[in-house]
């Protein structure tokens, strides 16, 4: 089962990513989180503390693994480098077990303009396209709301792509932008998890904006989770509210996949 999560910054991704992580782990399953954010924190959001995390290396940073696989220099641009590097043995070498999920960064790659290929963005590139085509365990992705390079047979093989929105214009306007992107690497169908959820109406506006069978549920707003953003320690433990709404769609996830 491979989920993708995305949406606006600050709407929720890190969160729902890793609390999806932690119930899908609790169901007995095999969890491999992997954070395709650029803002990198589903390791925080895991529970990680931040001197471990910040230990974590991004794949793309690792500039001697760049350089190997893809035979040439990271950051040097217009260079002959191979587009078919080995990336299947980088998950077990690279991804930190942290409460029994593994955690892998993918890191962010500084483009020189758009259209840019580099020996970097080719790893990433593939290294995704074998998350999802060939990893055996759950894999989550949290990532940011440009989903363009994952690829069309890449993002074919996602079993859910989710955005998060919050109740509010600019989130769902992310919706629709990621809705059409997906559509254009052949994806129909984008699911929708609300978040911050305050009352009713605003469970009612976000049905009316992304269409009721496309979203998959709610997470109500609870101080408790911002709580454990200051505190740094994992909200899917720290809220109840976040554990329950997540044991449900998650549940969701898992029969949608079946069927
Ligand atoms: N349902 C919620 N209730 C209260 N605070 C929330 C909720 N969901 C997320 N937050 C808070 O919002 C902030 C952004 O969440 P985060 O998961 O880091 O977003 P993203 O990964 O999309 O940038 C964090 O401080 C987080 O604790
Ligand atoms: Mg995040």
């Amino acid at each position: 089962m491979k989920i993708a999560v995305t949406g606006k910054g600050g709407v929720g991704k890190s969160t729902i990513a890793a609390a999806l992580c932690k119930n899908f782990f609790a169901k007995g399953y095999r969890v491999l989180a992997v954070d395709a954010d650029p803002d990198a924190n589903l390791a925080l959001a895991l529970g990680m503390d931040a001197d471990a995390a910040s230990r974590l290396t991004p794949i793309s940073k690792l500039k001697s693994l760049v350089q190997e696989r893809t035979g040439s220099q990271p950051g040097v641009y217009g260079g002959v480098f191979k587009m078919n590097p080995r990336v299947d043995d980088i998950p077990e070498k690279y991804a930190v077990d942290f409460n029994g999920i593994r955690v892998l960064v993918m890191g962010s790659v500084d483009a020189g303009g758009s259209g840019c290929v580099c020996p970097e963005h080719v790893l990433l590139k593939r290294l995704t396209s074998h998350l999802v085509l060939k990893e055996d365990d759950i894999v989550v992705m949290d990532m940011e709301a440009g989903i363009e390079h994952l690829g069309r047979g890449t993002a074919g093989s996602v079993n859910a792509f989710i955005t998060v929105v919050e109740p509010g214009e600019r989130s769902i306007q992310t919706f629709a932008r990621v809705k059409k992107l997906a559509s254009d690497l052949g994806v129909e169908r984008v699911y929708v998890i609300g978040n911050k959820i305050n009352d009713s109406d605003d469970e009612a506006f976000i049905l009316k904006h992304v269409g009721e069978e496309n979203c998959l549920g709610f997470i109500y707003y609870d101080k408790a989770i911002s709580l454990s953003d200051r505190e740094n320690t994992s909200s899917y433990e720290a809220s109840r509210t976040l554990k329950n709404s997540i044991d449900i769609i998650a549940d969701k996830i898992i029969s949608m996949v079946k069927n």
